[in-house]
């Protein structure tokens, strides 16, 4: 059983693969924390809360000097009454008052999960997963509070929301909602969060605990490029195939907080949910409000274990689309191609020479709507621009069809543009607060969907499209971050819940228009990778991972994403050199391997290439479809770290172990360079594997304990690929 709970002691004991998670009652109301780490078999109170006289540490109770909420190790801390370190949740009452103090009343345990009404979440059977629901009051306030584990029984996973319920006459306010805390009586941790910009989105940084808090946010209306709603605590000296890892990961596309403080005593609480800076939420008398879902993944063995917990995960439980299972087309991209300037010709001159390279979907980027010849005009028209299109989209559809590749289109749908239709239509739907000039971003305004009306708007013109033409794809992008945020359809006391109203709409619209059109492949992107965060997974199973397509800082780029998301997840696109963003140069067969180490694409002129350069094109074509099995489906393992050195590598091995293939980058070329050995992970010790381009024969822990030598090369940005396949016993002709 995943959830036990022990009456005799209250102790509630979660056991979820690897790991167990333990929480006793004491005193009868104080929801305790005591143990997350490696799973034991069973508890019996080794790790006893010392209690201790603490000076400035108030007692609730008189007689007992020892005990304050100062110093308790507490799963979901209140305020105002004695614990002074960062609440887990925050109220204000009619009356003003901001103290809550939470009791324990009472629990429940089923099989199964339940779903958060309106927002993403993973899912689970019956026979995967137990939740728990821990019920606690704050009788004064009027306040129920319903804390839910789900508790995977094969996976080191535990999910945790939490329901808020108004059971007072009165209104009450939300001014922080959490869906994780968690107190931990060890501080011997660093903290690993991911940082970055446009164009250089998750870069790791590794930092020690040390006093006080480390805290990261996105105050943007997005989960943001900027820090990825994402945190983990490493036991000191854990890398990426040993020690303990504490892993959270934020289910939401919006304004988030994680952070974790260090107490005097040396006592840690790590903590991530709803950014609380304008977070708030009025609950009138009898209503709910449920947090988005926060994933908590315990690794007994590194990052790498971490990430391949993430992976198989969000693949199993999360991405709901059909298309988790499935293969992904090779596709190219117009957009550094041609930018806005196309027309039909330019289009279909592009789409042959992709169809005979054996590219399998074409994709349309900006500027086939409205009058869009740059990026200030025309979001919120989505109708086809004739000057361009003059036959229309589903002619054009229809002709990438009949080359026998799949059509794809961009969209944007959350934006509005003052030089548009709808604009002058309804200036109303921008997001903005009444009497202040508007912000602009990108040339654009933002939509105000906090309103319904300005939902089905949206749902309604992408619909629209989506059903008069043969569309099998969709790139939804969203380029600029929210301001002026407010909106007049709501009271005063409500625009401090407009940013989550905001991501509750655009929720509201993908699970429509996601539902609606299953059957076509969405991809997710926020100026490349800005919104890459597990609640854009949940409806849309890939994501554009970044704008910057230079290869040797993809290298980073894909490598530090890769500790959450699955590379099938991450878009990846050959572009041309001099590379747009960086004007550096690499080798095509390097742009093609760290492009084939995601989900794998093109973004350039074909018809600029050589003939020489066309040909490779068709090569790597081909070999990605051999081994995309592998990539796509595989687990995957990182071997060098480029944040660290002069080298990247990473190895796929299929979930039989029976191929897998390994990508290995010197990044400069050196002199006197070391010769480098490429050590692979995860392949079965005792199977026998051929290498493809020689043929030679190895068994798999010849492979990852002795490594393969690399020839040296005098080469920039090179890169290396090894394929290999299981040959059966006998087959090794003398090797
Ligand atoms: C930003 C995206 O990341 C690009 O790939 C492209 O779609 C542009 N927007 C189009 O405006």
């Amino acid at each position: 059983m995943p959830i036990v709970y022990d009456k005799s002691r209250k102790i509630f004991r979660l056991q979820a693969g690897d790991t167990s998670y333990i929480m006793q009652i004491v005193k009868e109301k104080y929801l305790v924390h005591l143990y997350w780490g490696r799973r034991i078999s069973s508890y019996h109170e080794s790790r006893r809360i010392i209690w201790k006289d603490r000076g400035f540490a108030p007692n609730p109770d008189t007689s007992d000097r020892t005990f304050s909420l100062d110093t308790l190790p507490q799963e979901y801390p209140q305020t105002g009454n004695g614990d002074f370190r960062n609440p887990a949740y925050g109220i204000r009452q009619e009356n003003g008052s901001r103290i809550s103090n939470l009791e324990y009343i009472g629990y429940e345990i089923s099989d199964g999960k339940p779903k958060l009404p309106g927002l993403p979440a993973s899912s689970g059977s019956k026979k995967d997963v137990q939740t728990l629901k821990v019920y606690m009051e704050d009788a004064v306030a009027g306040l129920k509070v319903c804390l839910l584990y789900s508790v995977f029984a094969s996976e080191s996973v535990i999910t945790r929301s939490v329901i808020f319920l108004n059971k007072g006459k009165k209104p009450l306010h939300l001014t922080k909602m959490l869906s994780m805390s968690v107190d931990i009586r060890e501080d011997e941790f660093d903290v690993l969060t991911l940082y970055g910009a446009h164009n250089n989105e998750r870069n790791m940084d590794r930092r020690p605990l040390s006093s006080g808090t480390v805290k990261i946010e996105s105050l943007r209306g997005t989960s943001s490029p900027h820090q990825a709603p994402f945190m983990a605590l490493l036991r000191k000296g854990a890398d990426e195939d040993q020690g303990e890892v504490f892993a959270a990961n934020f289910v939401y596309s919006g304004n988030f907080l994680a952070e974790v403080q260090v107490d005097p005593y040396r006592n840690i609480r790590f903590q991530m949910g709803m950014n609380p800076w304008n977070g708030e939420w009025k609950l009138e008398a009898g209503e709910m409000f449920q947090t988005p879902e926060v994933v908590m993944v315990y690794s007994k063995q590194g990052l790498g274990e971490m990430s391949r917990t993430f992976h198989k995960f969000y693949q199993n439980h999360l991405v709901r689309s059909p298309y988790a299972k499935k293969e992904r087309p090779i596709l190219i991209n117009n957009w550094e191609a041609t930018f806005f300037d196309f027309d039909e010709e330019k289009l279909l001159s592009l789409a042959r020479k992709a169809a005979s390279a054996g590219i399998e979907l074409f994709v349309l980027d900006d500027g086939w709507f409205g009058h869009r010849d740059a990026d200030d005009s025309s979001l919120g028209d989505w109708f086809v621009d004739k000057r361009k299109l003059p036959n229309g989209l589903k002619s054009l559809a229809e002709k990438i069809h009949d080359m026998g590749m799949q059509f794809g289109l961009w969209f944007e749908p959350e934006m509005i543009s003052q030089d548009s239709e709808l604009y002058r239509k309804h200036p109303d739907y921008v997001l903005h607060t009444e009497e202040r000039p508007y912000t602009i971003g990108r040339g654009q305004l933002v939509l105000d969907l906090s309103r319904k009306e300005v939902c089905d708007y949206v749902i309604a013109a992408v619909r629209q499209i989506l059903k008069d033409n043969p569309i099998d794809y969709v790139k939804w992008d969203m380029n600029r971050h929210l301001t002026d945020v407010g909106s007049m359809y709501f009271e005063p006391d409500r625009q401090g819940e407009i940013t989550h109203r905001y991501v509750l709409g655009l929720y509201y619209i993908m699970d429509v228009l996601t539902s609606e059109f299953s059957e076509i492949l969405f991809e997710s992107c926020s100026s490349g990778g800005g919104r890459f965060d597990p609640g854009m997974l949940y409806y849309m199973p890939q994501t554009w991972c970044s704008d910057n397509t230079d290869a040797v800082c993809r290298m980073k780029i894909q490598y530090a994403t890769s500790l959450t998301y699955p590379p099938i997840t991450m878009g990846a696109h050959v572009s041309v050199v001099p590379n747009q963003q960086t004007g550096r140069v690499s080798p095509l067969a390097t742009r093609g391997y760290v492009a084939m180490s995601g989900n794998f694409g093109y973004e350039l002129d074909l018809g600029n290439l050589t003939d020489e350069e066309l040909e490779y094109v068709k090569e790597q074509i081909q070999c990605y479809k051999m081994i995309r099995p592998v990539i796509q489906h595989g687990d995957f393992y990182r071997i060098r770290n480029p944040f660290n050195e002069n080298l990247a590598a990473w190895n796929f091995v299929s979930q039989d172990q029976k191929r897998a293939v390994a990508f290995f980058f010197e990044i400069l070329s050196q002199p006197a360079a070391p010769v480098r050995i490429l050590k692979l992970k995860g392949l079965h010790p005792d199977k026998l594997y051929r290498r493809y381009d020689n043929g030679e024969i190895y068994s798999g822990d010849e492979l990852m304990y002795c490594g393969i030598s690399i020839p040296l090369k005098k080469e920039d940005f090179r890169g290396e690929m090894y394929c290999f396949e299981e040959i059966e016993k006998g087959e090794e002709n003398g090797h």
